[in-house]
């Protein structure tokens, strides 16, 4: 039977990852996957994390099974960050929320429950996008097409080809938008373009499907969840996956959350039993230990403006460093101009180098990026700025 299988090459993201923690030189940078960093390189747990960690720890006193739809007070607290207390769909009870093992765990029942509801459903993914939306939603049976998004030559969303293709979607698919931070080039929908967006949905019937894995850290929790926001309140149906890895800096405990939008309560039911279905059927339940934290978190005054404070921090420095590494470049007289990655969000932006400059600063220089030439600015600091910008002005050159 194994015989028939192919080798499949590493992980466009993981296999960079990998070949970094291999590299023994002293000097190596990993601007690679999408992993905070502060100023010393280290990936820290939050104080928040730590205290509510201790708290969830000593009043714990079973390991027996939560549930299919995973904790009940994780799930409200996510609903209330996504949606922001009183917003109409939750109001109305037209919500329906499962935590999931990750954004990725939160994708793939979404993309189980949509090709449920119709095995012929399409959902167009921008172009780019991060690398495994497209093997996560096909393994769910999903069709997937593109739509025009990141103006490679410009460095700005291009968005009257993103709505010209979105008005040319069918009614019933579903069109995948960054919530935030958009992933891999960091250039996010303006409110005015999120707003003729929701008019383009509600007008051809799309339904959107918005990947939120990096809520706060572009302007701000309530600002970047205003696309989230907007949807869920003009159109019937939205599909919603967060993720907990990078705002509260849970990666490895999986912690995310698939919330969809129903028209009305009936329907909202219906939804909730399928997603509970699915999320059986793929891996019966999800990890407690991550989702508990992040629920005693969210549902603690002092804890959540600790958290509220400790992901402010990171956001800020995330923006500082943006402006350092274009400072830095700018200094070196560069033959592109690279101010665009100041005015980018989260963790992401192109350099939009060739894959050739992307290995030559990989084996020469040990600065380690995704061969798209995604950059993670979080693996940028004080000490490494300058080297930084001294190879990829090297590369540039030659
Ligand atoms: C990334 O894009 O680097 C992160 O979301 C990590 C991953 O799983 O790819």
């Amino acid at each position: 039977m194994l015989d028939t299988l192919k080798p499949i090459p590493p992980d466009a993201i993981l296999g960079i990852m990998v070949l970094y923690r291999a590299d023994q030189a002293p000097n190596k940078v990993d601007l690679s996957v999408g992993v905070y960093q502060d100023e010393a390189g280290r990936t820290p747990v939050l104080e928040c994390v730590k205290r509510a960690e201790g708290e969830v720890y000593s009043a714990e006193d079973s390991k027996t099974y939560v549930g299919i739809a995973g904790n009940p007070g994780f799930n409200r607290g996510i609903e209330e960050l996504l949606f922001g207390s009183g917003h109409p769909a939750l109001a109305d009870g037209r919500v329906a929320t499962v935590q999931t093992p990750g954004g990725s765990g939160g994708l793939s029942v979404a993309a189980h429950l949509m090709h449920r509801a119709n095995p012929d459903t399409r959902v167009w993914l921008s172009k780019p996008s991060w690398p495994n939306h497209l093997p996560l939603l096909r393994l769910a049976g999903l069709r997937l097409e593109h739509y025009p998004y990141y103006d490679q030559r410009a460095k700005r969303v291009d968005f009257e080809a993103m709505a010209d293709a979105v008005g040319r979607i069918g009614s019933g698919d579903s069109v995948l938008i960054h919530g935030c931070c958009h992933n891999p080039c960091g250039a996010d929908l303006s409110q005015a373009q999120w707003q003729a967006l929701a008019d383009l949905c509600e007008r051809h019937g799309v339904v959107p499907f918005i990947d939120f894995a990096y809520q706060g850290l572009a302007e701000g929790l309530e600002d970047d969840a205003y696309g989230v926001r907007l949807m869920a309140e003009r159109l019937p149906e939205v599909v919603i996956v967060a993720s907990c890895s990078k705002n509260f800096g849970l990666y490895r405990e999986r912690v995310g959350a698939v919330c969809v939008v129903s028209p009305d309560r009936e329907r909202n039911l219906r939804v909730a039993s399928n997603l509970s279905n699915i999320a059986r059927g793929i891996y019966s339940m999800p990890p407690d230990h991550g989702a508990a934290i992040v629920a005693r978190i969210l549902s603690d005054a002092g804890l959540k403006a600790l958290w509220m404070e400790e992901l402010e921090e990171m956001r800020l420095r995330l923006n500082g460093l943006r402006t350092l590494l274009a400072d830095k470049l700018a200094e070196r007289g560069t033959s592109t101009d690279f101010s665009f990655v100041a005015n980018e969000r989260g963790m992401f932006s192109f350099l939009g180098i060739s894959r050739e400059q992307v290995i030559r600063l990989r084996e020469e220089f040990h600065v380690y990026l995704v061969e798209s030439s995604r950059i993670n600015v979080a693996g940028i600091n004080q000490r490494n700025v300058d080297y930084v910008a001294d190879a990829i002005a090297a590369v540039l050159q030659a």
